[in-house]
């Protein structure tokens, strides 16, 4: 069985995943940028964009960790896009250019059904309406024998928590307060759903966390 992991996923002092009010302008909602500061500094992520440089050593470890071993991806409309409700036509296709930075298949969480759209790299974004537990299939047939990542955003996360699905969660929590926005443990028992605390390494940055579901 394909695992559900879950990568270098930023969240603030106050739990939040997104700041509030998300639009064209604020892809990570208002505020949100803070929480990935310490990504965009490490050299997988510039690697990623094409740039050289970058910071090595622990963030950029856990960084890298996030692209091994995976065959595809899941994330919700709203990391997709800040486009809400019907699309009105073909043209928004996602934040990240003509060649993305996934080069895996990736199944977007949606109401709104909608044609497959291959990119450059191979990254192919399927829409999936039938809910969360479709998308794992199909995502987990995809993967071909590799780990399927799942990138959020929050309240996609949040669904697939609460099924005790995500078998693996490094979170980066950052020394920013957000105040508002999408919160991703607000109601939830990770403890509950047998989820424990499995390393825990602070940087000059952030503090990595990881979850890991107990057998
Ligand atoms: N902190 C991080 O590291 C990180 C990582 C990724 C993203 N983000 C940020 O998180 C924010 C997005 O998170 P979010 O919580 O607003 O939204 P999201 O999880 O990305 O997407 C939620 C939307 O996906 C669709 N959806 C979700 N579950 C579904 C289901 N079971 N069946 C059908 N459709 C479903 C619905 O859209 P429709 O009903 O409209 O189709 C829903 O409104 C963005 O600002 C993004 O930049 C942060």
């Amino acid at each position: 069985m394909p695992k559900l992991r879950i990568h270098s996923f930023g969240i603030s002092l106050d739990g939040y995943g997104a700041g509030p009010g998300q639009d064209l302008a604020n892809p990570l909602g208002v505020g949100g940028a803070a929480l990935h500061e310490w990504a965009i500094a490490t050299r997988t992520f510039r690697q990623m964009l094409g740039q050289d440089g970058g910071t090595t050593g622990t963030d950029d470890e856990f960084a890298a960790r996030g692209f091994r071993n995976i065959g595809a991806w899941i994330i919700g409309r709203n990391m997709f896009g800040p486009i809400r409700g019907p699309w009105p036509d073909e043209n928004w296709k996602g934040w990240w250019g003509d060649n993305p930075p996934f080069h895996t298949p990736v199944f977007v969480l949606t109401h709104h059904p909608r044609a497959s759209i291959a990119m450059s790299g191979g990254t192919t974004f399927h829409f999936v309406s039938d809910g969360i537990h479709a998308a794992l299939e199909r995502a987990g047939d995809a993967a071909n024998g590799q780990d399927v990542r799942l990138g959020g955003g929050v309240a996609t996360i949040r669904q697939y928590l609460c099924e005790g699905l995500i078998d693996e969660m490094h979170l980066a929590i950052s020394p920013a307060l957000l105040g508002s926005g999408e919160h991703l443990l607000a109601g939830i028992d990770a403890s509950k759903l047998g989820y424990q605390c499995t390393e825990h390494v602070p940087t000059t940055n952030v503090t990595h966390v990881v979850l890991t579901r107990g057998t």
